[in-house]
């Protein structure tokens, strides 16, 4: 592209959201990667609390404690030196800790709390506020950025999304029963799209995509070019 094409285009907020194991986060990855932008993994936030709340034994129903929790918590995204953002919690990187499934047991519990929606949403705001980001979670293009210039909604059939949550896990040397899966991605997904605060809706806006058969490659160019016909389109907005 010439210089007068990149400079006519500008720095985008890009949502990414929708149900469990849709490939958001790779999805979500590989597109900041491609554009320069950085990536932030909402659900690592709420992963990491909920670790937070595990490991000091905070009452999922006592105000009190979970005020004192959400003072006492710092998280922090680092860039590693392969490029990939990892979360810190007071400091120490959680990035494998938070992918256990005794933090997914838990998370969406967390993730019902307003006041943790609410320490969560602000921050993730200010990371936002400068654009030039992609975001990925359940609430980014409906709560978190309802202005975002792309919204890319994925969905994908339960066992696919099973199938590819066992294969992750197992990477990480985490063997865990494809049943038991179904039925943490059937309850979360359950949790998540009837909860109170911010529930996991599809903004109107948003261009729903179905990752079933298709794959990360194919995803990741479809969201790529999405994206560059909305910088374009920024760029000349805003002159
Ligand atoms: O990776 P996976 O799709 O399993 O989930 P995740 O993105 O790590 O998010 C874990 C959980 O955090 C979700 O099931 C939601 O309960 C919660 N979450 C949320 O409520 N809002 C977000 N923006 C992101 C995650």
């Amino acid at each position: 592209m010439s210089t007068e094409g990149l400079l006519a285009m500008r720095k985008i907020v890009i949502a990414i959201d929708g149900y469990s194991a849709c490939g958001k986060s790779t999805t979500a990855k590989e597109v900041a990667r491609i554009l320069g932008y950085r990536y932030i993994d909402s659900g690592a936030m709420y992963r990491a609390v909920t670790l937070y709340f595990l490991d000091h034994l905070v009452s999922f129903t006592n105000p009190k404690e979970i005020d004192k929790a959400l003072q006492d918590i710092k998280l922090t995204f680092v860039v590693n030196l392969k490029g990939v953002t990892e979360i810190f919690l007071n400091g120490i990187n959680v990035e494998k800790a938070i992918r256990k499934m005794r933090i997914s047991e838990n998370v969406s519990q967390v993730s019902t709390i307003k006041v943790v929606r609410e320490a969560m949403v602000a921050l993730q705001r200010k990371m936002g506020k400068d654009k030039g980001i992609v975001m990925d979670g359940r609430d980014i293009g409906t709560v978190v950025f309802p202005e975002a210039e792309l919204k890319v909604f994925l969905t994908a059939d339960l066992m696919t999304r099973a199938f590819r949550r066992q294969k992750e896990l197992l990477e990480k040397e985490d063997l865990v029963e494809i049943d038991t899966i179904v039925e943490n991605l059937r309850s979360r997904d359950l949790i998540d799209s009837t909860r109170k605060e911010s529930p996991l809706v599809k903004a109107t806006d948003a261009t729903e995509m179905d990752t079933t058969h298709v794959t990360i490659e194919e995803q990741v160019d479809e969201v790529v070019r999405m994206a560059l016909s909305k910088m374009v389109v920024a760029g000349k907005l805003r002159g």
